[in-house]
């Protein structure tokens, strides 16, 4: 059977430049982003519960609030240079293969700029969780519409305060203890805006708490290990916790549901999950630290998508780890002969499928900083 190739996110090629260069001229909005919500809300008149592993998540969220005010210490007083170099060993390997690169614009940097990209990097990946977190505020607010369990609105709802705990939290460090904030990054908002648009209730979960929240979970995780500050440290723990448990709604959610559903009906989340992966490997370039240190973004794009087959890339280890063996879990790996599969071979990353769960993650990813700092 001949199969036409699909395009996605309206490229002809998934690493055109051109069409990743545009992203970055798309106009979310100064102060307000207004972007369209689809899908009914749906009221249920069975009040039975009828799915304990939901019931359980959501007795263990009602034990498991914390107050962002007095449970963490904020007059710890923080250095945002001393954090950023913290995260540096980690992307020693990816600087080094940087300036080798012909023509590098990053060939004569010394430790004074690298330095400054860290302290550049820090802002702006806080910046993302923070606008991230928002976008799982909304999310979640959505799910409590337009699930049709009980059990899930029940659960929902306490999500939706730990989202909102987690956007405070986030917004008061970058305010109080860091230097600089960063807009949203394009690709993060596309992928936040193509979830909540999306009429299909499920969707919101495969792109939120399987996709985004997967991501998340890795990053915190890696941040969490390598810091020693003591309130970023407790910060990422606690919302850690609350995150795992964010995954684990989604996965039992899914689970169930497209247990349910026709070949047709999984191949579109598969799709979906493809091209959520895309906007977020194209969310990590960071566009606007490089601009900031003086690089054209074009060269950055180029090279970085030239790093992406390489083994122990970090875009692929904080990206995929947590995906690609969700994306198994719920059995999209290989429905349809292994369409995402297939994808996922292709952009070199399927080597994640058994990927190690979150309590055995954050040990991989120290391993991973080992390789990358001894080059
Ligand atoms: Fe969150
Ligand atoms: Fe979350």
């Amino acid at each position: 059977m001949v199969e036409t190739e699909p395009q996605f996110l309206g490229r002809d090629d998934v690493d055109n430049v051109e069409a990743i260069l545009a992203d970055d001229s798309i106009d979310f909005g100064e102060v307000v982003h207004p972007t369209p919500a689809r899908g009914e809300a749906i009221f249920t008149w069975d009040y039975e519960r009828a799915r304990p592993g939901l019931a359980k998540l959501y007795e263990k969220a009602k034990t498991s609030q914390w107050n962002g005010s007095s449970d963490l210490d904020w007059s710890t007083p923080v250095d945002p240079e001393r954090v950023a170099l913290e995260m540096a060993p980690a992307a020693a390997m990816f600087q080094q293969r940087m300036a080798e690169l012909p023509g590098s614009p990053v060939a004569s940097w010394g430790p004074k700029e690298w330095t400054r990209f860290q302290v550049e990097a820090l802002n702006w990946r806080m910046s993302q969780f923070l606008h991230g977190e928002q976008g799982a505020l909304i999310c979640t607010a959505k799910i409590v519409n337009t699930t049709p369990w009980i059990d899930a609105k029940y659960y929902a709802a306490t999500q939706v305060m730990d989202e909102a705990r987690h956007v405070e939290v986030f917004s008061r460090y970058l305010d109080t203890k860091l230097e600089g904030h960063y807009p949203v990054n394009p690709a993060l908002q596309l992928l936040i805006d193509d979830i909540i648009g999306d009429p299909r209730w499920d969707m919101t979960y495969m792109g939120m708490q399987i996709m985004v929240e997967g991501l998340a979970l890795a990053a915190f995780g890696f941040m969490h290990q390598v810091t020693e500050e003591p309130l970023l440290k407790k910060l990422l723990r606690y919302v850690m916790a609350d995150e795992a448990r964010h995954v684990a709604f989604g996965v039992l959610s899914l689970q169930e549901y497209y247990a349910g559903l026709s070949a047709t009906e999984l191949r579109e989340r598969q799709e979906f999950a493809f091209e959520a992966a895309l906007r977020m490997r194209d969310r990590l370039m960071m566009h606007r630290v490089w601009e900031a240190m003086g690089v054209d973004r074009r060269t950055v794009t180029e090279f970085l998508l030239g790093m992406r087959r390489m083994r122990n890339n970090p875009f692929q280890v904080a990206l995929f780890s947590k995906i690609v063996p969700n994306c198994k879990k719920l059995g999209l790996l290989d429905a349809g002969d292994g369409w995402l599969r297939d994808r996922f071979t292709d952009i070199g990353v399927i080597q994640f499928e058994d990927a190690a769960d979150t309590g055995e993650e954050y040990e991989t990813f120290d391993e991973v900083a080992k390789d990358r700092a001894a080059g």
